[in-house]
């Protein structure tokens, strides 16, 4: 642990508050960050672990949109779920907060009133894009198109997710508004800049100061600043009706870019946590500050907050930023529009107290340098053949049998044997080797050496065969299973940061008050007659059945996109007045048959509540005629009649047809709509 440094202050990227949280989410930054404090934590540091939802920009204007409600229905909804999910899974933040909070808005709005006090923005009348039909600026996420760098034809107006760059939207190729799919226009309007171009030799500076930050981060800032034309001015300012008002005199109407509002959001929530010491974590420089995120909001931490900061000048920067690739699933880029996800709220309710199985899956499999997969399949096997068939066969057999062989009450240790030596240096070691590589971020590799501790421990039954011994030499055997026990206790003290679940329920276990860190480099923590609980399961097997039912969930998800993508344009628009005039009705099928010498046809009897009418229906492919008779369905009655094969139709059946051409009857779903109730 870097000394000079008092206390950390730990920030994970806030989410946009515009959907619930996946597997995504936590691998990228919330699990990473949550081991790192636990174990800070747990070494006596003084460390604050700050979140909350980011409740601001076009990502949360879009989804009221798209739900038909407001923005702040869609922020109140989605903070509540989210926060409820990252509690569940153990994110121990000591604060989620938002940033559609009072404090939050005060705290942006005197951000940006020191800044522009200070001289800092350039105030610009620029030509930014506009959607005429929806009379609106097209700011960020509203206005999509091909990035200039990579070509990507779906980069956002602020920032393309494939390549990482941020840009304006006058950059884009090709743009196109997402409010109404029409090319814009350029209008003027008047923003506020930060004008990075000036202020590049003291950023270059601050980046080249952390040549030791993770290559992923480092390697993307380096680009950048050395890249042809180096950094560019920003509007700090869009146009838009939701967010923190601009608070200078000629801003009507606009408010300030989500990305200088949301970082400050780590300010604002810090300041919620700790009123009367906030400024210990944000203003001293023996105080850490670092930044969890996920690959695609680099440049903003590494280079525009602390552009910010700077300007402002009472702040601290961020000492480090581990930034995690993206993770994928089942070979797929995560997407919430096609429900290629693991929701975790879903998970919760399919695999009940099961979240360390997933803790433990996404920390060794973490994006950690490139980008990585999860898949159902590899979640099984980590489960069943390294939690349960490893760290759960050790305390297991190590629980049954101290209480088979002593009643549950810890033996002694006598004379240690050389591979009771070995074993005991091994497990005295493993605390610092775990806590290297967690201070370097390094989850995975932490992890693994965390279950090595577990494999030593099974090596160490296995060889010395407990079991067996005890009928030739019982007080040797007693001092195998005394080691097995204190290994037993010192997994439960280091698993704490990854698996915190199964922490608590080991020491419930043993039947120990948990233990911090620093008991973990002594290898005597359970003293000699002290007694243990009886055996509770820590890991249950996963069943091929339950993995499949996920891959069957995913398989859906897929077909339903390839028949969305099938479905027919929307036809182009019509009247309230030309609807009206079709009579559409429930009628019940009385009688069903053939008609002759077809095979596509039906000739139906329908009562439709005001009379009983003849319908030729080409549904013979879909239904036979035994087995619809009593059937409800939606007619058109006031067709006028036409004859099919020689019989009068006298209205049409309306039915439902997928992107195969497959018919399916359109029925009500309440029996009191009774015959001739109207469809409108
Ligand atoms: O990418 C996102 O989900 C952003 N809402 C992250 C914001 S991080 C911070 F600056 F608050
Ligand atoms: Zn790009």
């Amino acid at each position: 642990m870097a000394s000079q440094f008092k206390r950390t202050l730990v920030t994970a990227a806030l989410p946009y508050a515009n959907g619930p949280v996946h597997i995504g989410h936590l691998a990228g930054c919330y699990l990473p960050a949550d081991i790192y404090v636990r174990y800070l934590r747990s070494i006596g540091h003084d460390v604050k672990y700050i979140c909350g939802s980011d409740e601001h920009g076009v990502p949360i204007t879009i989804k009221a949109k798209l739900e038909g409600t407001t923005p702040q229905a869609v922020v109140d909804k989605y903070h509540k779920i989210m926060g409820d999910a990252f509690k569940e899974f153990g994110i121990s933040f000591d604060i989620y907060s938002r940033t559609s909070s009072k404090i939050h808005h005060q705290t942006a709005s005197d951000f940006f009133k020191t800044l522009y006090e200070k001289g800092s923005f350039t105030e610009q009348v620029t030509e930014q894009y506009y959607d005429e039909s929806a009379q609106q600026f097209l700011a960020d996420r509203y206005i999509v198109g091909t990035c200039p760098k990579c070509k990507n034809p779906n980069a956002y107006g602020d920032q393309c997710e494939n390549c990482g760059s941020s840009l304006n939207a006058t950059d884009l190729i090709e743009p196109r508004s997402t409010l109404s799919g029409s090319k814009p226009v350029l209008k003027q309007t008047k923003n506020w800049f930060l004008p990075l171009d000036k202020l590049q030799p003291k950023i270059k500076a601050y980046i080249e100061k952390h040549a030791d930050w993770k290559p992923n981060v480092y390697g993307q800032c380096k680009s950048w600043l050395d890249s042809g034309d180096g950094l560019q001015p920003r509007a700090m300012t869009r146009d838009l009706d939701w967010g923190v008002p601009v608070p200078v005199k000629g801003a009507d109407g606009k408010v300030l870019y989500v990305w200088f509002d949301a970082p400050i959001g780590y300010i604002s929530a810090t300041k919620e946590l700790l009123p009367d010491s906030w400024e210990n974590y944000w203003k001293k420089e023996d105080s850490r500050l670092i930044h969890f995120i996920g690959k695609d909001n680099i440049v903003f931490h590494c280079i525009i907050f602390p552009a910010m900061l700077m300007e402002h000048g009472e702040f601290i920067l961020a000492d480090n930023v581990p930034a995690n690739e993206f993770l994928n699933l089942e070979g797929d880029k995560i997407s919430t529009s096609r429900n290629w996800a693991v929701w975790l709220h879903e998970y919760l309710l399919e695999f009940k107290d099961k979240q360390d199985a997933l803790r433990y899956t996404l920390c060794a499999n973490a994006p950690e340098a490139k980008d990585n997969d999860f898949t159902w399949k590899d979640f099984q096997t980590k489960n069943n053949s390294e939690l349960v068939a490893i760290f759960g066969n050790f305390i297991n057999r190590t629980v049954v049998l101290t209480h088979k062989f002593y009643e549950g009450k810890v033996p002694p240790a006598n004379t240690y044997a050389k591979e009771d030596l070995i074993v005991l240096a091994e497990l005295a070691n493993a605390p610092d080797k775990i806590a290297k590589a967690i201070e370097q971020f390094k989850f995975r590799e932490a992890i693994t050496e965390w279950m090595n501790v577990a494999r030593i421990g099974n090596k160490y039954l296995a060889e010395t065969e407990p079991w067996k011994l005890i009928k030739t030499d019982e007080e040797r055997v007693k001092t195998i299973m005394n080691i097995a026990l204190q290994i037993s206790c010192n997994l439960a003290i280091l698993a704490e940061p990854f698996l915190p679940f199964t922490s608590k329920k080991l020491f419930g276990l043993l039947n120990i008050v948990p233990l911090k860190w620093p008991a973990a480099k002594h290898t005597g923590n359970v003293a000699q007659g002290h007694l243990i609980h009886k055996e509770e399961l820590l890991f249950d097997k996963i069943e091929d059945s339950e993995i499949e039912l996920q891959l069957n969930k995913l398989q859906k998800s897929k077909e339903a996109n390839v028949s969305a993508k099938k479905a027919a344009p929307v036809k182009p628009e019509t009247t309230f007045d030309d609807f009206v005039k079709m009579d559409i009705r429930i009628a019940t099928i009385l009688e069903a048959e053939v008609v002759p010498k077809t095979d596509k046809l039906l000739k139906l009897k329908l009562d439709t509540g005001v009379d009983v009418r003849t319908v030729v229906s080409g549904i013979a492919a879909y239904y036979k005629p035994e087995d619809i008779i009593g059937q409800k369905v939606m007619m058109l009655a006031n067709l006028a009649p036409r004859k099919i094969k020689g019989i009068e139709s006298q209205g049409m059946i309306l039915m439902a047809e997928n992107a195969k051409g497959e018919l399916s009857f359109v029925t009500p779903t309440k029996t009191e709509i009774e015959n001739g109730s109207a469809v409108k």
